[in-house]
């Protein structure tokens, strides 16, 4: 490798970790996620992180959804893009080969937006102690932010099926045309576009607009889940396209100028 590739290799690495560094800086606090900022809502204490997460005594009804969830959990059954269901319990069944059902942070996020519990309803301890705070809540999902109304998510980017030629272990992409190797996903604000000299071979990388790849800069989010004994840590959800914490992109994994998350996936 040339001396001057690995200068602009670190310059660009440089870069990335000042775009790092501010990103850091966007938080939950303040943000549509704290629930302080919504009309009609009273945290207790004006706490931040207690809607989505207990400190302690995770509500039984929870067991089994990891982070310490605390919020009161709907036990709907969704109607997924293809027209298949997703049953209730937390590993979710289909009918349709690649859709296998919602992942656990899909349903999290469908506990508030689907519109049928309120978004203060949450636990944290049955023991009556002082400090125990648990709310059944009176706010719902106001109509815009509402995703899943009526358990129907036909209208919405598919969610709850396997990322086309990813393992399901996700750990290998195998390149069929028409997605991109998610493996290598680009968190930076730059709009990406495929290193198709590269496509065939299965180390895809993803090129800024100099034509330079970025690699190994952040990856999608996939979820997980269990259907009938077969793990699949491959599914696309929720969380492949946004993060609940991070609102420097409303809550979006990477800035969608130019529509670069679509093409982070999408080969078109
Ligand atoms: C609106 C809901 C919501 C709020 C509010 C929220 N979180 Fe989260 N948090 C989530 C979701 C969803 C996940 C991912 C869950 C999963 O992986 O199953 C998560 C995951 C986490 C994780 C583990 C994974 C990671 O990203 O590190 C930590 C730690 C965490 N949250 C801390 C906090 C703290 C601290 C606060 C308050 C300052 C907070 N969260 C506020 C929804 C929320
Ligand atoms: C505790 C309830 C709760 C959970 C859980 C929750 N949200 Fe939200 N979310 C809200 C509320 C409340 C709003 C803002 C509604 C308003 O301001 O009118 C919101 C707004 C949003 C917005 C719009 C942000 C904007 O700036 O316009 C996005 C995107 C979003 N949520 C995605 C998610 C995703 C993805 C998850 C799961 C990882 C999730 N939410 C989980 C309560 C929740
Ligand atoms: C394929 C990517 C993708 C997936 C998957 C996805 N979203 Fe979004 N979502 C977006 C984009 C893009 C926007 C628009 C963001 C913007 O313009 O700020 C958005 C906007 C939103 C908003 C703001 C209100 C609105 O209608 O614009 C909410 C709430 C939201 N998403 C929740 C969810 C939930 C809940 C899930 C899982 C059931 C989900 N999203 C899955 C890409 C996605
Ligand atoms: C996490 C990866 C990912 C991202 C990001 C993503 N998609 Fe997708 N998208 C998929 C997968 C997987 C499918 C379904 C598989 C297939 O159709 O090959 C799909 C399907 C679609 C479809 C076809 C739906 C149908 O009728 O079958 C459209 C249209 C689409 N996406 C648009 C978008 C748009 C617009 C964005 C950006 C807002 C986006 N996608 C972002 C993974 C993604």
């Amino acid at each position: 490798m040339k001396l001057s590739t690995h200068l602009t290799m670190l310059l660009a690495g440089a870069a990335l970790l000042v775009a790092g560094v501010t990103a850091r800086g966007a938080s939950v606090v303040g943000s549509k996620h704290d629930l302080n900022t919504l009309a009609g809502v009273s945290m207790p204490d004006k706490q931040v992180c207690l809607p989505c997460h207990a400190p302690h005594n995770m509500p039984p009804a929870n067991y089994g959804l990891s982070r310490l969830w605390n919020h009161t959990m709907p036990a709907n059954t969704y109607t997924l893009f293809d027209g298949s269901t997703s049953v209730s319990t937390w590993n979710g069944t289909g009918t349709a080969p690649k859709y296998v059902g919602l992942d656990d942070v899909s349903r999290k996020c469908l506990s508030c937006h689907d519109g049928t519990v309120a978004v203060d309803s949450y636990g944290g301890a049955t023991d009556g102690t002082a400090w125990a705070y648990s709310s059944s809540g009176t706010t719902f999902m106001p109509a815009g932010y509402q995703i899943g109304g009526g358990q129907n998510l036909t209208h919405d980017h598919p969610v709850g099926l396997q990322y086309p030629g990813l393992s399901t272990d996700g750990k290998t992409f195998t390149p069929g045309g028409y997605d991109k190797n998610p493996l290598l996903f680009s968190k930076t604000a730059r709009p990406v576009t495929l290193d198709t000299a590269t496509t065939t071979s299965g180390t895809t990388n993803y090129l800024d607009t100099d034509g330079n790849p970025i690699t190994g800069v952040g990856k999608i989010g996939f979820g997980k889940l269990t259907v009938g004994g077969v793990s699949f840590a491959n599914i696309v959800g929720c969380g492949s396209c946004h993060t609940p914490h991070d609102n420097t992109y409303r809550f979006l994994v990477v800035q969608n100028t130019g529509s670069q998350l679509c093409l982070s996936c999408h080969n078109k």
